[in-house]
């Protein structure tokens, strides 16, 4: 039977931790998904599959990790391929800061371990890429340490379940929830505990509309008893999207095209994109000839504008890009683009990783007849 206590300092009610524990692996035995993580104790595919299931669904994260791991087999060939394939190997998942600390990890890994990533927690922290959550997720699942995998998943099961109502974009968050989870994880199974509550938030205990009625601890939930499943957990401050606008040049030059790698710090860094330039705003058409007409990379060339997009509207988790692309034509590419781009016929972009705004553009719009050769 559960127990139950009420905590009057905390207005926690407390689930014995045993129970609590028991239960959701009874859940999980009849519930757990089968994915390919989960049948391997090997700490580098383990780790692979948290770096891509960081803001990635499972479902459109497990293609990539079929991909990767075949292409990526072992640590070592990780660290000894060079970045540009495993950018490729990432394009279109996003969120492309993760494949670089992946790789630079596991170089990382090569030289200050010996090529073995390291069982423990806090050893595991030390590597590039290796965050609270990934570390932990690899420590339990791989080597069986007893140390919770605290994710928004967590934050939301344990707020609905015990009334946590501490905003859980503070500061005191997450030290208050890994206590708490770490009161629950049983020392004996505590890789199957967090896949468990992995699934628990994925299947049962969703963000919107969660499984109230067929969940085994609702008899007990704070959320659920007080009619709050739809305000736990408490979020503070929402992060309002910044706008910025970019404008992209699709030059066409004897049917070549002209790209750079992004080298700034900066989104999408090690990807690469045709000429760009930034704007402060959305452009007016006199505008947009007006910028055109003072690019430094066209000058000394004649330049006719072939076609302009609608503006097109990317979103990222913190910011908002409005994008044009402006195709047009020069009749000889000045120096200083021939110095700083690379210059490739269209049919070749494939070989290189693109930001999804620029795949998806291209996927959307026949471009290619801009680009035909002439004899
Ligand atoms: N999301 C993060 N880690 C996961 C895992 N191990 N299984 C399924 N989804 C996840």
């Amino acid at each position: 039977m559960l127990k139950v206590k009420f905590d009057e300092k905390k207005f926690f009610f407390c689930f014995d931790t045993m129970d609590f524990s028991s239960i959701l692996l009874k859940w999980y035995a009849s519930n757990a998904r089968e994915l390919p993580w989960r049948n391997t104790t090997d700490p580098y595919s383990i780790w692979v599959s948290e770096v891509i299931l960081q803001q990635t669904r499972v479902a459109q994260g497990l293609p990539y990790y079929y991909r990767f791991m075949e292409r990526f087999p072992t640590l070592q060939v990780l660290a000894n391929a060079p970045l540009d394939d495993v950018m490729r190997v990432w394009q279109g998942l996003g969120y492309y800061t993760r494949a670089r600390n992946l790789y630079y990890g596991a170089r990382q890994v090569m030289d200050e371990f010996g090529g073995r990533l390291p069982s423990t927690y806090l050893q595991l922290l030390k590597i590039k890429g290796l965050g609270p959550y990934s570390a932990a997720a690899v420590a339990s699942f791989a080597f069986g340490e007893p140390v919770p995998a605290v994710d928004g998943n967590v934050f939301r099961i344990l707020a609905r379940l015990f009334g946590v109502f501490t905003p859980i974009d503070s500061q005191a968050a997450r030290r208050e929830f890994f206590n708490l989870a770490q009161e629950l994880i049983p020392h004996d199974n505590p890789g199957a505990f967090n896949q468990a509550i992995i699934d628990y938030g994925a299947l049962q205990c969703t963000p919107k509309s969660p499984q109230c009625s067929i969940c085994p601890f609702s008899e007990f939930c704070y959320a659920f008893q007080n009619n709050l499943v739809n305000s736990l957990p408490i979020k503070g401050k929402r992060i309002i999207p910044r706008d910025r606008f970019f404008y992209y040049f699709m030059i066409s030059h004897q049917g070549d095209t002209f790209i750079k790698k992004r080298t700034n710090r900066d989104i999408w860094h090690s990807l690469y994109e045709f000429p760009m330039v930034e704007q402060s705003k959305l452009l007016n058409s006199e505008e947009l000839v007006k910028m055109i007409s003072g690019v430094e990379l066209f000058q000394g060339a004649e330049v006719v504008v072939l076609h302009v997009s609608d503006v097109i509207k990317h979103k990222l988790s913190h910011l908002n890009i409005w994008a044009t692309f402006i195709i047009l034509e020069i009749d000889k590419p000045p120096y200083i683009l021939l110095s700083n781009y690379i210059k490739l016929s269209v049919n070749q972009l494939h070989n290189y990783s693109l930001p999804r705004l620029i795949d998806s553009y291209m996927a959307a719009e026949p471009v290619e007849q801009y680009f035909i050769k002439q004899k």
